[in-house]
């Protein structure tokens, strides 16, 4: 079986490695495009000078389709009294680390699309752009439809991906509550309402004539399976990938996904400021998961940064962000060319 979302890309496999900032650059995304599936490039966390390097290795370990992912929050408005807050929370954390607060810099953790990886990437030509948290503004999607991308983005419920289909988009990726890392919501900033992978499916695949990707909790051949008998164009897999090499995940990370804490997870704006899943943490027990008082994403990783540095120098995560979904069974460290395969062994022929 071969799905229109195949044909349209060349794509040998219904798979795409969803992308993940912090954890993965080149070396994943190329071993998966390789293995015949859609390798990501998560570009969130990279500036100019790191997404070029990032753009030139990966184009040198694959000639195949890739798809670059990026964020399109709009920056928020720095609030000191918020931050001010934020840093009382976390007082106490800070002088048990002996870290002078007042030495901590204040800034974004993560970047918007902008006209500058806009140019980066003219040069390139991916074959798919991605986004998270909606789309950026009509010049810069302009810019990247211009040299004939295909644009994707994330959609949490029904009415985003109705939103996403009235922009053109190509295709949708129906993200469901499970999904580890952040959630790519949008329209509303509810998480007690949003739906499951398997719920939300079916229903974007009736409400939208796009294709449409299923993530969260899809970790292994019967997932990918099911997915794809619930109408899904193709499956994005992120945490199963984790424990690949050619991952950057942390040994802290990977030793914690293999741990029986992976199987508690929890949506948290601690370290961002907007919701994510990770790996239940110290911070996420003691001053959330969900908390007011974390500023505007990004600005809550600033506060967070030495905390997290100091814990991990003594080998604890408690103030890490563990990413990871609701189903860690997947996860294997093998390399990414050879989970990929096993992901679509049972597809019916
Ligand atoms: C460690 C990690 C980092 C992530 N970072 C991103 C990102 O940078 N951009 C993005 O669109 N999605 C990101 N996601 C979400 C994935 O695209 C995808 O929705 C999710 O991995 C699917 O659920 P699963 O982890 O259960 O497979 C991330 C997920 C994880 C686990």
């Amino acid at each position: 079986m071969t799905t229109m979302l195949q044909t349209m890309l060349g794509l040998e496999l219904p798979i795409i490695q969803a992308p993940m900032a912090g954890v993965q650059g080149h070396a994943l995304a190329a071993a998966v495009s390789n293995a015949g599936g859609l390798g990501s490039l998560p570009c969130a966390m990279l500036d100019a000078a790191a997404l070029k390097a990032e753009l030139t290795a990966l184009q040198a370990q694959t000639t195949r389709p890739f798809n670059v992912n990026f964020f399109c929050h709009a920056p928020p408005a720095p609030d000191a009294a918020r931050e001010a807050r934020w840093r009382a929370a976390l007082a106490p954390y800070y002088a048990e680390h002996g870290i002078d607060a007042a030495s901590i810099p204040a800034g974004p953790g993560r970047r918007p699309f902008d006209a500058e990886a806009a140019e980066l990437l003219a040069a390139v030509r991916p074959a798919v752009v991605s986004f998270h948290f909606g789309l950026p503004s009509p010049e810069l999607l302009a810019q990247v439809r211009a040299w004939g991308a295909r644009v994707w983005s994330s959609a949490t419920t029904v009415d985003e991906a109705r939103w996403l289909e009235a922009r053109g988009v190509d295709a949708v990726v129906a993200q469901g509550v499970e999904a580890g890392g952040h959630r790519g919501m949008f329209l509303a900033d509810d998480i007690a309402t949003q739906v499951g992978t398997f719920a939300l499916l079916p229903q974007v695949v009736r409400a939208v004539k796009l294709p449409v990707i299923a993530a969260g909790g899809i970790a292994d051949a019967d997932g990918v399976a099911a997915a794809l008998a619930l109408g899904a164009a193709a499956a994005q897999v992120g945490t199963a990938y984790l424990l690949c090499p050619e991952a950057t995940t942390s040994t802290l990370h990977r030793a914690a996904l293999q741990s029986d804490a992976a199987r508690t997870t929890a949506l948290t704006n601690l370290y961002t400021g907007r919701p994510a899943r990770g790996i239940v943490t110290r911070l996420m027990r003691e001053l959330g998961p969900m908390s007011d008082v974390a500023p505007a994403f990004p600005l809550a990783t600033a506060a967070i940064a030495p905390l997290r540095a100091a814990a991990e120098k003594r080998g604890s995560g408690d103030f890490s962000p563990l990413w990871a979904g609701q189903n860690v069974t997947g996860c294997k460290a093998v390399p990414a060319g050879e989970l990929t395969r096993e992901l679509v062994a049972r597809i019916p022929g």
